[in-house]
């Protein structure tokens, strides 16, 4: 049987993403992001990402098609974010696959972003293929969460999320605070290579044994960036200098350690052999290495998607679009709605 041809729009944050897929095979994932005009802000503007959408998303589409060198007919099924996201940025990707869908009669397929960022592991050709259940742990600008995937199509289980910023968050916040330029986690990275991890103890955010009864798997990290702030001031109150390196090692160290801790802890305690990174955050090479070495010491299988993958795209969109055509689900109707906060 011949595998479905799926196009896939993203465009929850920042980057306009549009793929290709044929099932398991990526066959375009063109990307235009709006990151440099939010640069200034320190952070993503909504308003501004909406406006990128608009300008980005025809010329996106035409651009994956060109790519993968098949035509608007020829495609099995049209796939689209539904959310989570930013609301004005979301309409702009649903939008534009209405119209797609109302133009063709091609079926259209809502998908939810958190699970496209799992799905993205399906798309590579450098590793045997995904197996399930798996622990996924998503960390981006806008989301981290740890999740239990059964099956793709119908059985994922939100384990835990923060319950304030999201660790890519952090990062960019904390990199402003260093004054280091916007996004703030290659830069955190770069300069925590040459610092010492150990220099600062920054605090690991619901790790307590109380807060662990009711947060296991959820993730705080502003307290972290309150306690990264406050030494900051101190240092700069007293006069002296503040060592950057040893800063950024010990905050990135403290992120890792968290984020890598919970991620294991839930593959062991549910007894899922694997662990698949997602999203930017999965670039940090404190957090790769963690991971390798905990996963290693465990007994799991880690897998992380290249970047490309890891990063907002369309491709991982199209990847669940055709898992939902294959299996034979419903499309969505013309009138569901984009939803930011899409559980
Ligand atoms: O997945 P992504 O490209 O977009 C969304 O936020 O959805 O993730 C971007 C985030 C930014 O917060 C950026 O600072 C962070 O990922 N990031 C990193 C690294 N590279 C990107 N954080 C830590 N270390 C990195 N090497
Ligand atoms: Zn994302």
């Amino acid at each position: 049987r011949r595998e479905p041809l799926v196009l896939g729009i993203e465009s929850s944050c920042d980057e306009t993403g549009v793929g290709i897929v044929r099932g398991r095979e990526l066959l375009a994932n063109e990307v235009a992001s709006s990151m440099d005009e939010h640069a200034i802000f320190g952070g993503v503007v909504p308003e501004i990402a909406a406006r990128a959408h608009a300008d980005a998303i025809v010329p996106t589409i035409a651009a994956a098609l060109e790519t993968a060198g098949v035509t608007l007919d020829e495609l099995d099924a049209i796939a689209v974010t539904q959310g989570p996201g930013l609301a004005g940025a979301l309409m702009v990707g649903t939008a534009a696959a209405k119209a797609l869908h109302v133009a063709t009669g091609i079926p259209l397929y809502a998908v939810n972003h958190l699970v496209g960022h799992v799905a993205a592991d399906v798309l590579r050709d450098d590793v045997g293929q995904l197996e399930l259940p798996a622990v996924a742990l998503l960390v981006s600008g806008g989301h981290t969460s740890l999740l239990h995937v059964r099956d793709l199509v119908d059985d994922v289980e939100l384990l835990g999320e923060t319950i304030d910023d999201a660790a890519g968050e952090a990062f960019d916040k904390v990199a402003r605070l260093l004054r280091l330029p916007y996004p703030g986690g290659p830069e955190i990275d770069k300069a925590a290579a040459g610092g010492d991890p150990r220099a600062i103890r920054f605090p690991r955010g619901l790790t307590k044994p109380k807060d662990l009864e009711k947060h296991r798997y959820d993730f705080s990290f502003s307290g972290l960036k309150t306690a990264v702030a406050r030494w900051v001031e101190a240092r700069e109150d007293a006069g002296e200098p503040v060592p950057v390196a040893d800063v950024a090692a010990s905050f990135r160290e403290a992120v890792a350690d968290v984020l890598t801790a919970k991620a294991v802890a839930a593959c062991t305690e549910l007894g899922v052999p694997r662990l698949v990174l997602g999203g930017g955050v999965a670039a940090n090479a404190r957090v790769r290495e963690l991971a390798e070495e905990r996963c290693a010491a465990a007994g799991i299988e880690l897998r992380i998607p290249p970047l490309r993958l890891c990063t907002d795209n369309g491709a991982m969109i199209a990847a669940v679009g055709a898992m939902l055509f294959a299996a034979g689900k419903p499309p969505a109707r013309l009138d569901f709605a984009a939803d930011s906060t899409l559980p």
